[in-house]
């Protein structure tokens, strides 16, 4: 599997900030597959839907993981340029990502992350902080790999049940 991380963050950018949850991100999905593209760019939207179309279209990522920009700061706009690049709106991930999160704490709910579908590329905004990073891929993992059998047109285990 192609995975490609994207820290969205002005300070990251900048180099202002050293990026702790794109490397985070690299390192807990290595079990699952090569990191095709690490990239950072800061809160805008034009910089992040850009970026969103390489990983899809050029670097032919399979999965696409987001982390910043999904809360309420006047400059958070990641979720926005997500919607405007996907096809298809995969909103159980999120709709998931916050109900568990939500257990762990009730701030959860001010992420606004959304995942869809682009071309063959599976795109899913997580939360900025390490934390949150780590809480939401142990959601999202489980699902990973019929996620992407069902993406890639190989439907074979939709009847066999999945453990969370
Ligand atoms: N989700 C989990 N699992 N754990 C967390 O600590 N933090 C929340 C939320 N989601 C958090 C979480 C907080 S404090 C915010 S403000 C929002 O994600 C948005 O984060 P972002 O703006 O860094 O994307």
């Amino acid at each position: 599997m192609r995975i490609s991380v994207l820290t969205v963050s002005d300070r990251c950018s900048r180099g202002e900030a050293e990026d702790k949850s794109g490397p985070l991100i690299s390192e807990l999905m290595s079990p699952y597959g090569e990191t095709a593209r690490y990239m950072t760019v800061p809160d805008e939207r034009a910089r992040i839907e850009e970026a969103l179309i390489e990983l899809c279209d050029d670097v032919r990522s399979d999965l696409v993981l987001t982390t910043g920009g999904t809360g309420l700061a006047p400059r958070d706009v990641t979720p926005e340029a997500t919607l405007a690049v996907i096809e298809k709106a995969v909103p159980g991930i999120p709709e998931a990502i916050r109900a568990e999160s939500l257990k762990i704490t009730p701030r959860a709910m001010l992420s606004r992350a959304v995942a869809g579908i682009r071309g063959q590329t599976l795109i899913v905004n997580l939360p900025g902080s390490p934390k949150a990073v780590k809480e939401s891929l142990e959601v999202f993992l489980p699902v990973l790999e019929h996620a992407m059998e069902t993406l890639s047109g190989k439907t074979l285990n939709c009847g066999k049940d999945v453990k969370p």
